[in-house]
């Protein structure tokens, strides 16, 4: 791919719920166009049920457009099997989600390994433990590593969250307020994480957020009303 083509390009893109000639029906997205070159940073905000969730389950195959087209990484995903599908998911994208999702029962280090074994047959192990041992003391956790995820702190969790998503190497971090159960401090502490990652690793993120803080780190936001989407680029 060359580097003038947006890693993430959707056109009129629409999403709906219910049948399209039903009274019931819920436009939630409504012909949105998106342009993201590689490396860049957005924030996503808008009210509660503004779809700020689907837009971004639709750009990680997490979600399926009614209308339009998503291009994500040169993968035309409207057009993509099942398979290419979960491999896209594994590997292109990193996801990080309000809650942490980790696994109980799992040390920290099983919980950052969990997508490979995921595959169906599991390549790297070792090199992807190395990885996690760098990306763990990266985000100061590497005294930690054996701690299960009810041992850690809120802000800790999230952190294993964020090394989990990135142990595949995705191209793109996608989060969905990241930062939304954390306290002040913590949420700060994770906002500036993820805008270093953006920076030194050339990771492309889009993050849903509430928080001011992080939408104004990042490059550009987009506002999210009715179905509809505004852009404004930080000059
Ligand atoms: N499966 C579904 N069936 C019908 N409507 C749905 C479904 N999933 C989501 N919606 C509706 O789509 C709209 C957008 O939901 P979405 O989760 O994307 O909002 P959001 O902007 O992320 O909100 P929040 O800030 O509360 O997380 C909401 O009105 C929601 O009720
Ligand atoms: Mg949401």
């Amino acid at each position: 791919m060359s580097a003038k083509e947006p890693i993430i390009l959707l056109e009129k893109v629409s999403k709906r719920y219910g049948s399209s000639n039903s009274k019931s029906t819920t436009n939630v997205l409504t012909k949105v166009d998106l342009e993201v070159y590689e490396g860049e940073s957005m924030a996503i905000i808008g009210p509660s049920g503004s779809g700020k969730s689907t837009l971004l389950n639709i750009m990680g195959a997490l979600d399926t457009a009614s209308d339009g087209s998503v291009c994500i990484a040169g993968r035309h995903l409207n057009e993509a099997g099942e398979n290419e599908l979960a491999e896209f998911r594994r590997r292109t994208v990193g996801f990080i989600f309000q809650a942490h999702h980790l696994l109980p029962q799992l040390s920290v280090m099983e919980n950052v390994l969990v997508p490979l074994l995921a595959e169906p047959q599991p390549k790297g192990m070792l090199e992807a433990e190395e990885r996690g041992r760098v990306l763990l003391k990266r985000v100061g956790l590497d005294h930690r590593l054996d701690h299960k995820p009810g041992q850690l702190s809120g802000g800790e969790k999230q952190r294993v969250a964020v090394v989990r998503a990135l142990i595949c190497k995705p191209r793109i971090l996608l989060a969905d307020e990241p930062t939304g159960a954390l306290d002040r401090k913590s949420s700060e502490n994770l906002a500036q994480l993820l805008m270093e990652l953006n920076h030194e690793e050339g990771l492309t993120l889009m993050t849903v957020t509430h928080s001011m803080e992080l939408a104004r780190l990042t490059g550009t936001v987009l506002e999210l009303e009715d179905g509809h989407l505004q852009t404004n680029r930080a000059s």
